[in-house]
């Protein structure tokens, strides 16, 4: 058994006794909505050659956006489409994984500055990222701190930041939702592709539901206060400072309960408090279940209904990401900044309080 099939056992058991002793219903749920969707092999190579056509001028992602969209028409089922679209409902899904999207028939050598590489010629995976979650009934959005408001953001180790608290690390990274100091109405989707992953780095997700199921209710009472300060990601450019309190639970207008947290990020401001975050900390190794962003796998979840990780990165990856939410999240960032319709990338500095 290699090291990495010893440490899946190890995490099991963990999880095991962690089910055992919390008296919980079990993660059944969250392991079914992680078995992939694979997309069948005609279709992937009849939308490969499709998408190698679209070749926006300047690379200008909303030149994609409509024909990607339905391009994805053709290799996802409605069915398909409908689990993407119930990742922002209340009670709906929190992650869909879909596997042998359509990838680029050429790639360059995985860039080491967070940028998109000038020698990647086409634009297929930027296609099968965007087309299926514009096809699902999303709008994109971005921040104009991070990657200078690209969309997609590429996600690969950045040379010089190996070591750093970001998405541009080799490092595990710890459990955390996207960007908790910002307004609650801020409610997006993360979805990623794999192009590269040399090593299969794992990618963990735990729903906040389990987590919460899994914790003492004294716990969750007290992550539902005002009793946490965030501190301001070094890309926000906002100083190093924490948020005014805010809870690191709370309840969306549809009922939903949702999630702010970032485990190295997040503070109590009292003894309690501490101790509800330390409780929180410890349960959810025990709940993050893995899949492997290997190439051509695309994954869409919910940046508020559930937590994600990852670990060490051995060797190269490389991943894209854009940020999504449901045309009304869009309408009221747009509404609430000020910006003008059409507006997709935002300064996160006017997104803290809505
Ligand atoms: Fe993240």
């Amino acid at each position: 058994m290699d090291a990495k099939a010893k440490s899946r056992l190890r995490r099991s058991d963990a999880l095991r006794a962690g089910l055992q002793k919390s008296n919980c219903k079990g993660f059944a749920m969250l392991e079914s909505q992680l078995k992939p969707f694979v997309v069948d092999e005609t279709d992937r190579q009849r939308a490969v050659k499709e998408l190698m056509g679209l070749r926006p001028k300047f690379g200008n992602v909303e030149e994609l956006c409509g024909p990607s969209a339905n391009i994805a028409h053709m290799y996802l089922p409605p069915h398909v489409l409908q689990s993407l679209h119930s990742i922002a409902d209340p009670d709906g899904r929190v992650v869909q994984v879909i596997e042998n999207m359509p990838m680029d028939i050429v790639l360059p050598c995985p860039p080491t500055d967070g940028k998109r590489p000038s020698a990647k010629s086409t634009y297929v995976s930027e296609s099968a990222l965007i087309g299926p979650t514009i096809a699902a009934g999303f709008d994109l959005m971005t921040f104009a701190q991070e990657k200078n408001g690209a969309i997609p953001q590429e996600v690969a180790p950045v040379f010089g930041l190996e070591n750093s608290n970001s998405s541009a690390s080799r490092e595990d990274f710890g459990a955390h939702a996207d960007n908790p100091i910002l307004d609650e109405k801020v409610r997006v989707l993360i979805a990623l592709i794999g192009l590269v992953n040399e090593c299969e780095t794992e990618t963990y997700f735990a729903s906040l539901e389990d987590t919460l199921s899994a914790l003492p209710s004294k716990t969750v009472d007290l992550l539902f206060q005002r009793l946490y300060k965030v501190r301001y990601p070094e890309s926000f450019q906002m100083g190093d400072d924490f948020t005014k309190t805010q809870p690191v639970l709370y309840k969306a207008p549809d009922g939903a309960t949702e999630v702010k947290f970032a485990a190295w990020n997040n503070v109590g401001i009292n003894r309690e408090a501490e101790d509800a975050l330390t409780a929180l900390r410890n349960v959810l190794p025990m709940l993050l279940r893995p899949i492997v962003l290997k190439k051509g796998t695309f994954v869409l979840f919910s940046n508020t209904r559930c937590f994600h990780s990852r670990g060490r990165i051995e060797g190269q990856r490389w991943a894209q990401r854009i940020y999504c939410c449901k045309p009304d999240t869009l309408a009221t960032l747009q509404h609430a900044t000020g910006a003008g319709p059409g507006k997709r990338v935002f300064d996160a500095r006017q997104l803290v309080n809505l």
